[in-house]
């Protein structure tokens, strides 16, 4: 390995492709920072090429969305004896699969949960990148704010619109990489299109609800996940959920926004929202009382305000989570 001013401190996960690391700066006051190690299985060319390819995506892609504080930052990276490396910040966090396996979550959980990582995904649709690998192992969520930061790009892939036809076709070649369970039949079928990550996440939402892994969820004949009935969730919530994961793509969401607009104009007015899964009480008539409306007000209030004082260049960007700069001290 060539590890160039970083020393290794403990492993954070393991891939097909790769390994990544804690590492510190040995360089730069011993500053904290996730390294990513592209391998290879030796004798196999296409893996070699693969891990390549990955490697550079992740790289193009976040630097892309660098400066975004749900995304890690992007900080260096270098190829050395046909090996790859990247670096980027280092969240000190846990997966959103630890949250998982906790307990199983309410409705106002879930909305929470969709309307913040439909923000984020909305931001990198925007620049016409499709993630193709969202599951809870690849969301994370910071210690210090509990805000959601969505990792692992090596999958993701750059959309080019082709002018004057509504044909797209992928900037790299396509490599078919999903996690089963996460991803739609037209991704399986070497076909992401953006729906597919607001399957991946519509399919965590109703894993968050009903506590079952993607894998043990039953299909009906027309393939369609069979979920509604193991649970009690307003009318209004399933009815976006299903949408999102739906079997045929065209009868999915095919964008963010319209998501996000179902999810908020729903929860504008008075709803049969049930406050959780144990605790089926009726809830109050008054919309001012509807723990959602006021998570989803709180929500829109607050970015509302870190919005206008970004604008005003009071706030700078990603402030709370990277006073450190680019890392965090041991
Ligand atoms: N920036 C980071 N800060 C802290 N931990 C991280 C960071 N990036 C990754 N990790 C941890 O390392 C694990 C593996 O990283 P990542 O998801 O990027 O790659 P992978 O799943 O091993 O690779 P791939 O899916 O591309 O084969 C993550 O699940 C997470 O636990
Ligand atoms: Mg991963």
């Amino acid at each position: 390995m060539s590890l160039r001013g970083y020393t290794i401190i403990r492993e954070l996960g393991k891939g097909s492709f790769g390994t990544t690391y804690l590492v510190k700066s040995t360089d730069n006051n011993n500053l904290l920072y996730a390294l990513k190690h592209f391998t290879f299985p030796e004798h196999n060319p296409n893996n070699y090429a693969t891990a390549k390819r990955l490697f550079q995506r992740e790289v193009a892609i976040l630097q892309t969305l660098n400066g975004n504080a749900q995304i890690p930052d992007f900080i260096d990276y270098w190829e050395e004896h046909q090996e790859y490396y990247l670096v980027q910040e280092f969240l000190s966090g846990d997966l959103l699969r630890k949250e998982l396996k906790e307990d199983e979550k309410s409705e106002a959980d879930v909305v929470e949960f969709l309307t913040e990582i439909l923000a984020i995904l909305q931001v990198i649709h925007d620049k016409k990148i499709i993630h193709r690998d969202i599951n809870p192992n690849n969301i994370m969520r910071r210690s210090c704010e509990r805000q959601l930061v969505l990792i692992d790009f090596g999958a993701g892939a750059i959309r080019k619109f082709v002018k004057n036809t509504t044909l797209t076709q992928l900037q790299t070649p396509p490599t078919i990489i999903y996690t089963p369970g996460y991803a739609p039949i037209e991704q399986i079928q070497g076909h992401p299109e953006f729906n597919s990550d607001i399957y991946a996440v519509g399919i965590i939402a109703i894993q968050m609800l009903t506590g079952i892994e993607p894998h043990d969820v039953q299909m009906d004949e027309n393939g369609e996940i069979i979920w509604r009935s193991q649970l009690q969730v307003s009318e209004h919530l399933a009815n976006i959920l299903t949408t999102m994961v739906r079997y045929d793509y065209r009868s999915q969401y095919q964008c963010v926004d319209k998501v996000l607009e179902d999810l908020l104009t729903g929860y504008h007015t008075p709803t049969q929202i049930l406050p959780s899964k144990t605790n089926l009480a009726p809830s109050p008539s008054s919309s001012t009382r509807n723990p959602i409306y006021v998570i989803l007000f709180c929500l829109l209030a607050g970015l509302s305000t870190i919005a206008i004082l970004s604008a005003a260049g009071i706030l700078p960007v990603n402030q709370p989570c990277n006073q450190q700069q680019q890392g965090r001290m041991i």
